[in-house]
């Protein structure tokens, strides 16, 4: 018999939280409407997680190319971010959530990079969930940062070397990564941490991803076997055991 995760909540799930424009243009709305409401899915699934035993949450907010959009989505979604830290933020300390923003902060302003840095000090003792926001974010830009680091330190450059540079060194490499909106691509979200996560894409738009969605997700990764390179013989020993016992 292969080994399933059939009694595993996934550790670490990671979410391209994607489709907020598609729901808002539905809707006759502007695109900022669905990011409005992608903020409240944000929280329902930050408290879903929790409930579920999940430990890690990790969320892209901002992708290093969302820069290219129109200038008023662009501000319009800073805004949204500046707005939302000073409404959530005390919520989420008090449930327990440690938060921690991902990204290349150079691009953003100094009040911004303090209310980033604020809201992380607020939250850092706390255990429960530890939620990464992924803001200003692209993996190629981490694999870079880390590889700068390295180098201006006069460090060799291993795997384990950069894996302990990248931006998020503090949690494990991600078990399940789930994508919304129905796009199968990954666009430069955790390109070297998620070497061997499970994937599941939904076509659900993200303000529409309920708790039902997430369950889905969890379901579908527990029917996964994870080989990491080896062969499903190698997984489950006890069978393997079995057949040289029959065999000799
Ligand atoms: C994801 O939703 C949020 C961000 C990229 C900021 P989109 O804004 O990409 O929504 P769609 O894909 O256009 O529907
Ligand atoms: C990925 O979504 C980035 C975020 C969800 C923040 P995009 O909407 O930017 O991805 P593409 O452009 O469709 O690949
Ligand atoms: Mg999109």
């Amino acid at each position: 018999m292969a080994k399933t995760n059939s009694t595993v909540v996934p550790h670490h799930v990671a979410i391209v939280m994607d489709g907020n424009g598609r729901w808002a243009t539905r809707r006759f709305l502007p695109r900022i409407a669905g990011h409005k409401q992608g903020v409240s899915a944000l929280n329902r699934c930050v408290q879903a997680c929790m409930e579920r035993g999940i430990g890690v949450l990790t969320v892209f907010a901002f992708s290093s190319e969302n820069w290219n959009r129109p200038p008023e989505e662009v501000s319009g979604l800073m805004e949204l971010l500046g707005l939302s830290l000073a409404r959530e933020v005390p919520s989420l300390k008090a449930n327990g959530v440690q938060l921690h923003f991902v990204g290349d902060r150079q691009r953003l302003s100094d009040k911004f990079r303090a209310g980033l840095t604020q809201a992380e000090q607020a939250t850092e003792g706390n255990q429960r969930l530890v939620l990464n926001v992924c803001f200003n974010y692209g993996g190629r830009w981490d694999i870079a940062q880390a590889a700068r680091k390295l180098a201006a330190e006069g460090q060799e450059i291993t795997e384990m070397a950069l894996d302990r540079a990248l931006a998020l060194a503090h949690v494990p490499d991600p078990d399940l990564v789930i994508r919304t909106g129905g796009e199968l691509r990954i666009s430069n979200f955790l390109l070297w941490q998620a070497a061997y996560s499970e994937f599941h894409f939904s076509d659900k738009l993200w303000p529409d991803f309920d708790d039902a969605a997430l369950d889905e997700a969890i379901a579908v990764y527990r029917s996964r076997e994870r080989r990491f390179g080896q062969t499903s013989a190698q997984l489950a020993p006890e069978s393997a055991g079995d057949s040289t016992m029959k065999a000799a």
